[in-house]
């Protein structure tokens, strides 16, 4: 019997496919637990640099270094049965130039297994992508507030609200499309702008706080099932449940039961 759609690893071209026909979920995930636990759910899992915030408790991404990306996505990768597994280029592994991108790009497929990266940018990284597509790696690209450029947009704002800069939002879209980009993350624009945006490229779009009507969705897996308590919650999060307070709950009454003598029970020893 052939596999079903259900059954097969998904591929950039599957992807892009699918996207036709149906909404793209993409997740986060930091490790193989959680890779596990999403695989069945979602179509893309992005190995982010956001885990310099959400698991490292740092401010901003800018941190992230290639061995961590590495180690993350390996564990991420060995998870996923059907899931495509996109890994972040971390900040300053493709700044400087087509030449560190690709590069960047080889050591996170050689060693990782992803099965294609994504970086931030739009017509100033068109070499990259074109670059990296060239040697055979699809790229995801990211447009809209790009989290690496936290301190020239003044921290984690809203971007494309005046029509210059929607403009140049639009503009990158078409760069990074033109590239070879597979697909792009749109995060923190206008929907109107996204849905501009959207109609405009034939690669699907996946958005984070972009409206409704990119081709896809992604949220913070964290931020999702409400994990973090430090994190400011960014207004295009949707909280579907907190895990941090049955995690609370459950150590508490593990804490109390150990003080008062009652676990380990009976059932618990040898
Ligand atoms: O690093 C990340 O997790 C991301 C998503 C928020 C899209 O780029």
């Amino acid at each position: 019997m052939p596999p079903t759609i259900e059954q097969t690893a998904i591929t950039a071209p599957l992807l892009q496919a699918m996207a036709c026909r149906e909404k793209l979920v993409m997740l986060t995930a930091y490790d193989h637990t959680m890779a596990c636990l999403l695989d069945p759910h979602a179509d893309i899992l992005l190995v982010g640099d956001t885990l310099g915030c959400v698991i490292q408790g740092e401010q901003t991404t800018l941190g992230v270094t290639m061995e961590q990306m590495i180690y993350h996505a390996s564990m991420v990768k060995k998870g996923a049965q059907r899931a495509l597994v996109v890994a972040d280029l971390p900040f300053g592994c493709y700044q400087l130039g087509a030449k560190d991108a690709l590069r960047a790009a080889i050591t996170l497929v050689k060693e990782a297994k992803v099965s294609a990266i994504k970086l931030e940018g739009g017509s100033e990284a068109y070499a990259s992508i074109q670059t990296i597509t060239q040697a055979g790696i699809p790229v995801m690209a990211h447009l809209g507030l790009t989290p690496q450029s936290y301190h020239v947009m003044g921290g984690n704002k809203v971007q494309g609200k005046s029509s210059t800069d929607a403009n140049k939002i639009l503009s990158d879209a078409k760069a990074v499309e033109e590239a070879g980009a597979f697909a792009v993350v749109l995060e923190a624009i206008p929907a109107s702008l996204a849905r501009e945006i959207t109609a405009a490229l034939s690669i699907p779009t996946i958005g984070i706080g972009a409206g409704p009507d990119c081709d896809g969705q992604v949220l913070v897996i964290n931020d999702l099932v409400g994990l973090n308590q430090a994190r400011a919650p960014m207004r295009f999060n949707k909280e579907y449940c907190a895990v941090r307070s049955t995690i609370d709950d459950a150590v508490g009454s593990f804490a109390a039961e150990v003080r008062a003598g009652i676990f380990p029970g009976p059932s618990h020893c040898y």
